[in-house]
This record gives C-alpha cells, structure tokens and sequence, in this order.
C-alpha cells in the first residue's frame, strides 16, 4: 500500500502567524510536503486576538494563493483550512464571529495550550469545548508539562471524547528529551489518536512525516502507522466519529 499521509496541523499557509513568512517559503514547504507523500493537507493558522489574529480575509487570500499553485502543480494534494486556537474561555465568541475555524468546518476544533499551563485549566478547556459542543483535537499533547505521568487526568479527557495529537518531531527528539519521552509513552499505552507535522518553517519544523512513519511502522507495525497518519487524520477532516 503506498504511503499516504493526511496532515491536519500546519502553519504553512504564508503571512498569517508565526509559519511560513513569504508566498515563496509557503511553495516551498507544499513542495516538501507533497514530495515527502502528503496528499490531504489542512492549514491551522494560530489564533489568539492578544497573539495571532491575521484576518478571515487574510487567510482566505493566501489559501486561494496555495489552491492556485496546488491545482496547477498538485492535482492530487487537497487542502483544507482550520485553525490552531489558543484557548481561552471566550473561544465560542471567536468561532461564531468567524475569526477563527474549526478543521474542515468540522465539529472538530484544534485548540493549543502554553506549554507551562496548569492541568486544572487543561481540563476544564477541554470539558468547555465538549460543552459547547464542539470535539477538542488537543495539539501536541506531549508538551505540556502539566499532563507529564497524568494518566489519569488523560483517560478521563479521551472517555470525554478529546482527541490527541502528537507532533511527528517530538517523537523523534526535535523538542528534546521530555517530548520525547512523553510522546513515546503516549504512544505506548494506545493513547494517541493521530500525528500531524506542526511544520512552520524548512529549516527546523519541516512538512517531513515519513521518518516518523518509519519509526511507527518498525515499532508498532503498518496498520497503526496508517491509522495515525492518514485514516484518524481523515475521519475529523470528514466531520466522522471514530476511536
Ligand atoms: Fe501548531
């Protein structure tokens, strides 16, 4: 079965957040992601409006920029848009005002954390977005220091219905050795639900998936490596419950 890869969290769209910087950088990395075998490919801008909060029009310009050259070069690489949304209580506000998206139009919302935010907080955004019905993809779930051996805290977010996604270069040491380790634990006790790229930039957050593919296939065998990288991706881009 040849190698496939949906990829729901990027920053590749250009001019939007803290991702690619210009129309040039943004082909480059559709090039990279394309050539590395990806052929479903959501963009996440970041939102926060203290932070990130390029406008819906912004992001519309440069996403018909990317289907402009996609269509022409890629015909077989479909995008998608979404957003990174960096949680706070009044998120609702944001996704109804249409400054930021759920992925694909879904009822599944990417949401991020700082990386030092308490675990109660965690929590509690999580069980706010369920509440509001919408479907939490937590983005890398490995890298809040809060849910470090929170097995419990864990379970209770999946029975919840909080989907989580790891970084394929956290796995392969590219955020240290605490990632590292974590995302690995994760993955050994079944808990992770996908594995997205997170690419910002060539040179040190790239588009690459498939050494992180490799290291699943040798490790855990074909099936949960596509599951991981192509079928879960692609159930929350068709708006379809899974687990
Ligand atoms: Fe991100």
């Amino acid at each position: 079965m040849p190698m496939v890869f949906a990829d729901i969290h990027c920053h590749i769209l250009f001019g939007v957040d803290d991702g690619a910087r210009s129309e040039q950088e943004m082909l480059e990395l559709l090039d990279a992601a394309y050539h590395d075998g990806t052929r479903e490919l959501c963009f996440t801008p970041h939102y926060h409006p203290a932070y990130f909060g390029a406008s819906p029009e912004q992001i519309d310009a440069a996403f018909q920029t990317a289907n402009a050259y996609v269509s022409q070069k890629y015909p077989d690489l479909h995008l998608y848009l979404g957003s990174e949304l960096r949680y706070e209580q009044s998120f609702s506000d944001w996704l109804k005002s249409k400054r930021c998206r759920t992925l694909n139009g879904t009822e599944y919302l990417l949401a991020d954390f700082l990386s030092g935010d308490a675990l109660d907080m965690i929590v509690k955004a999580m069980l706010n977005v369920i509440n509001c019905g919408y479907r939490p993809v937590l983005a890398h779930v490995e890298r809040y220091e809060a849910l470090q051996k929170r097995q419990e805290e864990l379970r209770q977010l999946k029975t919840w219905g909080t989907i989580f996604q790891i970084d394929a270069q956290s796995l392969l040491g590219g955020f240290g050795y605490g990632a590292k380790k974590r995302s690995r634990r994760l993955l050994e006790e079944g808990m992770v639900d996908l594995i997205a790229s997170d690419a910002h930039d060539m040179q040190s957050r790239s588009p690459d998936l498939r050494p992180c593919y490799y290291y699943i296939v040798k490790k855990y065998g074909q099936t949960l490596a596509r599951r991981l990288f192509y079928e879960n991706p692609m159930h929350i881009l068709r708006g379809e419950a899974f687990r």
